[in-house]
């Protein structure tokens, strides 16, 4: 599609970039000169604390001193919102008042048909707020007052009433001129199956007109008054203007509110939405009587990185927010997350500020937690993890939840996250169980080799690649299994590429053998005999001087550590690769260079642990940070030449 000439200048005048990327930033009040249009901020493109991202008004770009991202509004819609250029154009054209211009004649007609349509819901909202004031509206005004929604409320969220009767609203919309047949496409009423007169949808409800983001008004919800109705609510039924999933409850005023600061609150219904703007919390939306979709969260990611979901303190809401999870993770992306705010039992953020007040709902929002913590009580709420196979059960699950989100650094802090959780959950737990046996430490005891055990034959050793560490660590577990409680941890972590590894490594995780004599038992019942001693006869196996002697767990148990340390360490590098990579696709040479510097930092760290002052890197560190700069080399190479 095409712009007819013009239309770009003309949103670029309309709107100020200062808006747009103040939503996005917190200016720097001292550095920035408003009135002329001179505006500092730090980078929303790259990690810093001081302010070198500069907008500058008048001319309608920003372009950052430090990273050297730069471009208009539409680009910088393009980049925070992450979508395309006629997406962004779309986006700010809405906010500046600009219909967009349609792509072809059908879609003018369909267009058309849609302003139509509007029209009806429009005059319908504007009948329904009569009949509120009429006296056919008595019971209903009445109720509202009973429920606390003074007029200051009912003419913000525009209630009206939809009196009962058979086809009062329908006649109505007739005399007022509207075809019959845009009233029964706009939701309104509905023709029965006989062909007989038209009746109406909605027949003694308070009504809720619904609008999308642009104020159109595109369905309705109605409460009966009666407490015994069928439907307590009732919203729209689907029509060429009605998405259910695609809407929110209160969407405009609240994006308003998120872009003047105000939190991006989710709650289950209308009562909730209104309540919460009467208590000042002006950023409340709600689904429309189905749980929250994939394509309203993307609404909602779109006004702000973080909203809050206010759930129900009831069994249901809780189930809805652990569905909602699933539904978040995938989408999840750097910065743009959920937090949950859990009321409490029995009560929905309405009967919460009823009872409690603003200040107790302000304190429930500003302890809400991130989402890691509630995908956490997910999995290990209620739940013991008393055996290796229930350990195991859980990091599955929690394995397969992170590997829905798409971004690799995401995924990564959400592991780290949880391990975090995982590591004090079974820290607390285990130790009763296990202090007794013998052999049995604290894990934190060999948490980082001593010095002293550096330079050992193995660590200095002629081991190269993972396969092999695996290879040497899986070995020494067999040997020593008094040491797998110590090491559990991070045998589940191990990820062997290699199906003799797999299996011993599932084989010691599941096993509850600790003695020499039961496992050698248990690994010749699990068909492993032959594969053990495959490992142990690998030259680098062989020659460690607690695989030739037994009952060198001292040593052995220096060993664990240290290649455990290592691998963690290369794990770090590989992400951190893998992340440059990705930027080398898309960024230009500056970032080039910072991401650069930033895995070579990264091999640094890794080395540290292991040597500590960096010097006499053994040939697998070495080589592998030839194949680190080999990379980097070659990818930046093509990206020059591009
Ligand atoms: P709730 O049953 O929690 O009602 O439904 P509420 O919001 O607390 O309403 P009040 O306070 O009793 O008036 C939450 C939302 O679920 C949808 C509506 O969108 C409602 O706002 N719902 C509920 C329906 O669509 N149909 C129903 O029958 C009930
Ligand atoms: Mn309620």
């Amino acid at each position: 599609m095409s712009l007819p000439p013009g239309f770009l200048d003309e949103l670029r005048t309309r709107i100020s970039i200062t808006d747009v990327v103040g939503r996005k930033v917190t200016w720097d009040t001292r550095k920035s000169n408003q009135g002329k249009g001179d505006m500092w901020a730090p980078c929303p493109f790259h990690q810093e604390k001081t302010a070198s991202f500069h907008v500058d008004d008048r001319k309608g770009f920003y372009y950052c001193f430090g990273c050297h991202e730069k471009g208009d509004a539409i680009g910088f819609v393009q980049a925070t919102e992450n979508v395309g250029f006629m997406e962004a154009v779309r986006l700010l054209a809405g906010e500046a008042g600009m219909p967009m211009p349609e792509r072809d004649p059908r879609a003018q007609e369909k267009a058309d048909r849609r302003t139509l349509i509007a029209d009806v819901t429009e005059a319908a909202v504007a009948y329904f707020r009569l009949q509120l004031q009429s006296g056919a509206g008595t019971d209903a005004r009445d109720y509202l007052d009973g429920r606390g929604l003074d007029t200051g409320a009912r003419d913000t969220f525009e209630i009206g009433f939809a009196p009962n009767a058979r086809s009062g609203t329908y006649q109505a919309m007739i005399e007022k001129g509207h075809d019959p047949e845009l009233v029964i496409a706009a939701g309104i009423a509905t023709k029965p199956d006989d062909g007989g007169t038209p009746y109406d949808a909605f027949r003694g409800r308070i009504m809720f007109p619904i609008r999308d983001a642009r104020g159109r008004c595109i369905g309705f919800g109605g409460r009966a008054m009666d407490p015994n109705a069928r439907a307590k609510y009732l919203n729209s039924r689907e029509t060429e203007l009605f998405d259910k999933g695609r809407a929110l409850y209160n969407h405009g005023p609240a994006r308003e509110a998120a872009g003047k600061g105000h939190s991006l609150i989710v709650a289950e219904g209308y009562m909730d939405v209104i309540a919460l703007q009467q208590a000042g919390f002006k950023g409340a939306v709600a689904p429309l009587g189905t749980a929250i979709t994939e394509d309203q969260l993307k609404l909602l990611w779109r006004i702000t990185d973080e909203p809050i979901v206010a759930l129900d303190g009831d069994k249901a809401g809780l189930r809805a927010a652990m569905r909602l999870i699933d539904i978040a993770l995938p989408l999840l992306e750097p910065g743009k997350t959920l937090r949950f705010c859990l009321m409490p039992e029995g009560q929905d953020p309405d009967d919460l500020i009823k009872a409690k007040g603003r200040d107790a709902m302000k304190a429930l929002l500003q302890g809400a937690e991130p989402l890691v913590k509630l995908l956490w009580r997910r999995e290990t709420d209620g739940k013991e993890f008393d055996s290796p196979e229930r350990k195991a059960a859980l990091d599955r699950s929690l394995r397969q939840a992170i590997s829905l989100i798409p971004d690799q650094s995401l995924r990564h802090h959400y592991g780290q996250a949880l391990k975090d959780l995982r590591f004090d959950l079974f820290r607390t737990r285990r130790k009763p169980q296990t202090d007794f046996r013998p052999g049995f430490r604290p894990r934190n005891a060999v948490a980082t080799p001593r010095p002293d055990t550096q330079s050992s034959a193995l660590a200095a050793g002629a081991l190269t690649g993972t396969d092999l560490r695996h290879a040497l660590i899986l070995a020494t577990l067999c040997l020593y299994p008094d040491l797998i409680d110590q090491f559990e941890g991070q045998l589940e972590r191990l990820e062997p590429s290699l199906p003799d590894h797999a299996r011993l490594t599932g084989f010691l995780l599941a096993t509850p053998e600790r003695n020499n004599a039961a496992i050698k038992e248990a690994l010749s019942q699990a068909n492993l005999s032959q594969t053990l001693e495959n490992l142990t006869n690998l030259g680098h196996v062989r020659i460690a001087p607690f695989v030739r002697a037994p009952g060198e767990t001292e040593k052995a148990a220096q060993c664990l550590a240290e290649e455990f340390a290592k691998l963690s360490a290369e794990r770090g590098i590989e992400d951190e690769m893998a992340e440059a990579m990705e930027d080398l696709g898309h960024t230009d040479e500056d970032r080039l260079n910072w991401r650069i510097n930033h895995a070579l930092q990264a091999r640094q760290r890794a080395q540290a642990p292991v040597r500590g002052d960096g010097s006499g890197a053994s040939d697998d560190e070495s080589a592998l940070s030839q194949r680190l700069r080999d990379l980097i080399d070659g990818e930046a190479w093509v990206k020059k030449t591009r």
